[in-house]
């Protein structure tokens, strides 16, 4: 058998769409996009947010998604297998190391989620007083070696999951984790909407205030879009080498984008009307998950339970991501490095153990390590999310906007010449525009 055949694939449509829905719903949109959209104008926000889904999420989505399928590679392979020079290979090689980043201090934070989970099972979260819960996580997240324990219980959940393979580790689980996640946000939405502080919450997440969209919101709302599908790092591109080569790219891609946005938009829903009912402060920003929300949880009838469950959500969109961040790195060690799949799941989550301990200390012990005037933490958010994401986003699609034959681009939309065209054009010209406006900002440059 050749390696091509011998190549994993999700077996059904629904795996493929669960799995990468799994990977693009995350923290990302149950924990920052509520709050990003009720302080920045609302539905403005929205607005600005979907715009830039359509003109340049999908199409980097896309661009990701005909180069993993064309090449059946890792991020590294894919760009050796088309690139005319060698240096487009490092292109590959960021996504991977940016991966190896993300996943380290997204697990630090996971990690967070896995104790509250544990914590409200137990009902030591249903306490009303949110400076209570403020002085708790504070002790709890800068403990020297609690916050390290609790991202080394999540990261080695995430190893039992990818140890299992393409089909019976990542589709499996996807199959079972994503109608939960959705079941959960589905019930948990009808709940707020019965609360008495529904109408307020809701005029709060979605009143237009088009005064208050300014270059911040909108680089914000690019920046959100990026991290919130997953891209720029090869991501999509290493999922979409184990789609089947009936997989309709187009069709896949704009289900992803419309979930992905879906479960944001829900969050709120199913944030801002508990937050408003129980008169907390709905601008708490980052603190809202893990010291508004349970204070909410705390004055609600049932709150241990609705407190669990949403720490359970919350676990479930955090793993089916941090799944897609292994397999990048996993997908090159075995294809690029022939390691086998076993060794290269156990590297992966050693570099993501190490790595993420030092980003679990950097609240507590370690706080005063600063490099660049930033802690280990710190430093792999910005540089990840700042400069290696729109960095390997910018260059994927000019890659495959200038650089990939057409012929290849146009087998893989299946020979549809509208799209290719449409496609095309945002990935020459819209999508690098765009992105190097944001990074620019980002940096302090513009
Ligand atoms: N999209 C995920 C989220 O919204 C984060 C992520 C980034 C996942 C990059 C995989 C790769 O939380």
């Amino acid at each position: 058998m050749s390696d091509k055949t011998k190549r994993a694939v999700f077996v059904t449509r629904f795996g493929a769409i669960a799995a990468s829905v799994g990977s693009a719903v995350g923290l990302g949109n149950i924990w920052r996009f509520p709050f990003e959209a009720g302080e920045h104008g609302g539905g403005a926000f929205m607005l600005c947010y979907i715009g830039f889904i359509l003109v340049v999420g999908l199409p980097v989505i896309l661009s990701e998604f005909i180069l993993g399928r064309a090449s059946r590679s890792n991020a590294m392979g894919a760009y050796a297998r088309f690139g005319r020079s060698r240096s487009w290979r490092g292109v590959g090689l960021l996504g991977i190391i940016a991966s190896l980043m993300i996943l380290s201090f997204y697990s630090v934070v996971a990690g967070w989620t896995l104790e509250y989970t544990v914590q409200s099972a137990l009902g030591a979260v249903a306490d009303a007083n949110r400076d209570a819960h403020h002085a708790r996580f504070m002790a709890f997240s800068t403990h020297p070696w609690r916050p390290v324990l609790w991202a080394a219980l999540f990261l080695l959940t995430n190893h039992l999951v990818v140890s299992r393979g393409v089909t019976r580790g990542i589709e499996r689980a996807a199959n079972i984790m994503m109608p939960l996640l959705f079941g959960l946000l589905v019930a948990f939405c009808i709940h707020s909407l019965m609360l008495p502080g529904a109408a307020q919450g809701l005029t709060f997440l979605f009143k237009p205030d088009f005064g208050s969209i300014n270059s911040r919101v909108l680089v914000g709302a690019l920046g959100q879009a990026f991290f919130s599908l997953s891209l720029g790092l090869g991501c999509m591109l290493t999922y979409a080498s184990y789609f089947s080569s009936s997989t309709r790219l187009t069709r896949t891609a704009v289900t992803i984008a419309g979930l992905d946005t879906l479960v944001a938009i829900l969050s709120g829903v199913l944030i801002f009307p508990a937050v408003f009912t129980y008169g907390m402060n709905p601008e708490a920003g980052p603190a809202l998950v893990f010291e508004v929300l349970p204070a909410v949880f705390g004055r609600m009838p049932g709150g241990a339970i609705w407190s669990f469950l949403f720490f359970l959500l919350l676990l479930l969109a955090s793993l089916s991501s941090t799944i897609s961040m292994s397999e990048i790195s996993i997908a090159y060690f075995t294809d690029g490095r022939r390691m086998t799949r076993r060794t290269a799941t156990r590297l992966s989550t050693a570099i993501a153990l190490v790595c993420g301990s030092l980003c679990a200390l950097s609240f507590g012990p370690l706080r005063d390590v600063t490099i660049c005037g930033q802690t280990v933490f710190g430093l792999f958010d910005y540089c990840s999310n700042n400069i290696l994401l729109p960095v390997g986003g910018m260059l994927c699609s000019i890659f495959v906007g200038w650089h990939l034959d057409r012929t290849v681009v146009t087998a893989q939309l299946s020979g549809n010449q509208r799209t290719v065209h449409i496609l095309t054009f945002c990935l020459r010209y819209v999508c690098p525009t765009a992105i190097a406006v944001v990074m620019l900002d980002a940096l302090g440059i513009l």
